[in-house]
């Protein structure tokens, strides 16, 4: 069995139910979650062969980083619900399997905690309405020694998670969004109506009024490279290259903000097209196997961001779950190298790659 699937099964027995469906769970009915994952099934490779593959070199340049292989922790918020150890535990691993881990906002250590592992940092950035909170915190990740800030678009309002709204999702007594330890914005609000405690705090803190402004202004407090988390559409990748983006990352949260919003894998191409090489183009969603990393190469990202799967080994094993997970995609997407005939990255060709 899929090992991370192993330890999703393993995870939804251990996790408290409501804990298990904020992670799990998607928007509305769930379909852009589940088209992320079967949209792979869409592609098939194309090996070739007799080649010298006794050497595969997977490393990825970015942003002034060679990264091993191209796989990133992807920003998943709140992570000591699945594991004490939590945020820590995950950046332990992507030290020690010499990956990146984009660090959330919304974390439960805090970015200078978590940067204190010793891990290669990018900071996943939300705008509060309060701009000046969202100041503060890229002051803050600078200083942490965070390589690249990570700006989400794909939030304006919450998504519409079922889920949480009939758990009630909240965060439990001891737990609080560490970057904002002492404020208001360290827990939820109470609402008067039940529903998900995470609904009510971004609709009230996060910034609805986000426009392509936002981005000049951040380009104007930070040196550090901003890539654009979210970009769903070719129109906005152009914007992104236009407004000086140093990275676009095609993302639609894990299927868990627009439901009916296309798989990431079927909309990669059309960003990668819109973007021409001018920066590079990464993506998350579904990704699950080494073969999955390397369509996703294929089809123009220079490298893949994973969420679900970390937390899942997260959950069982802590750190040592979030090493398995990396080690095995490292593994997996070498081997697939190997068995297509690429020795590098580079040397894949398009046409190894096509739809069934
Ligand atoms: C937070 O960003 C979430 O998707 O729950």
């Amino acid at each position: 069995m899929n090992m991370v699937q192993a330890y999703e099964e393993q995870a939804a027995k251990l996790l408290p139910r409501s804990v298990y469906d904020y992670f799990a769970g998607g928007a509305d009915d769930e379909t852009t979650l589940a088209a992320n994952r079967t949209a792979f099934a869409k592609y098939a490779l194309r090996p070739r062969v007799l080649v010298n593959v006794s050497e595969v070199d997977s490393r990825v340049h970015l942003f002034g980083d060679d990264l091993a292989y191209p796989v990133l922790l992807a920003p998943t918020a709140f992570q000591r619900l699945a594991h004490r150890d939590g945020e820590l535990a995950s950046a332990r691993a992507a030290a020690a399997l010499h990956s990146v881990m984009v660090a959330s906002t919304l974390s439960t250590h805090s970015v200078e905690e978590i940067a204190a592992t010793g891990a290669r940092l990018w900071f996943q950035l939300y705008v509060f309405r309060d701009r000046g909170i969202t100041e503060e915190l890229v002051r803050r990740a600078e200083a942490a020694g965070c390589r690249a800030l990570v700006l989400t678009t794909s939030v304006p309002v919450q998504g519409n998670r079922e889920r949480d709204a009939h758990n009630q999702f909240r965060l439990p007594a001891g737990t609080e969004m560490a970057n904002f330890r002492g404020m208001r914005q360290a827990t939820f609000p109470t609402t008067a109506d039940g529903g998900s405690g995470l609904m009510a705090f971004i609709n009230a803190e996060f910034d609805p009024t986000l426009t392509w402004e936002a981005l000049d202004w951040l380009r104007s407090i930070t040196s550090l490279p901003v890539l654009l988390k979210g970009i769903m559409h070719p129109g906005d990748a152009r914007l992104a290259v236009e407004h000086g983006v140093d990275g676009v990352i095609v993302s639609n949260h894990g299927g868990r903000q627009l439901d009916a919003a296309d798989a990431t894998l079927n909309t990669l191409p059309d960003v990668a097209a819109a973007v021409a090489g001018r920066v590079p183009v990464l993506v998350d969603g579904g990704i699950r196997r080494g073969t999955d990393v390397v369509k996703a190469l294929l089809l123009g990202a220079r490298a893949v961001l994973i969420g679900r799967p970390y937390l899942w080994g997260l959950a069982v094993e802590g750190q040592a779950g979030v090493e398995q997970v990396l080690r095995t995609l490292r593994d997996e997407t070498r081997r697939t190298l190997a068995l297509m005939g690429a020795p590098s990255l580079a040397a894949l060709e398009p046409d190894q790659i096509v739809v069934r």
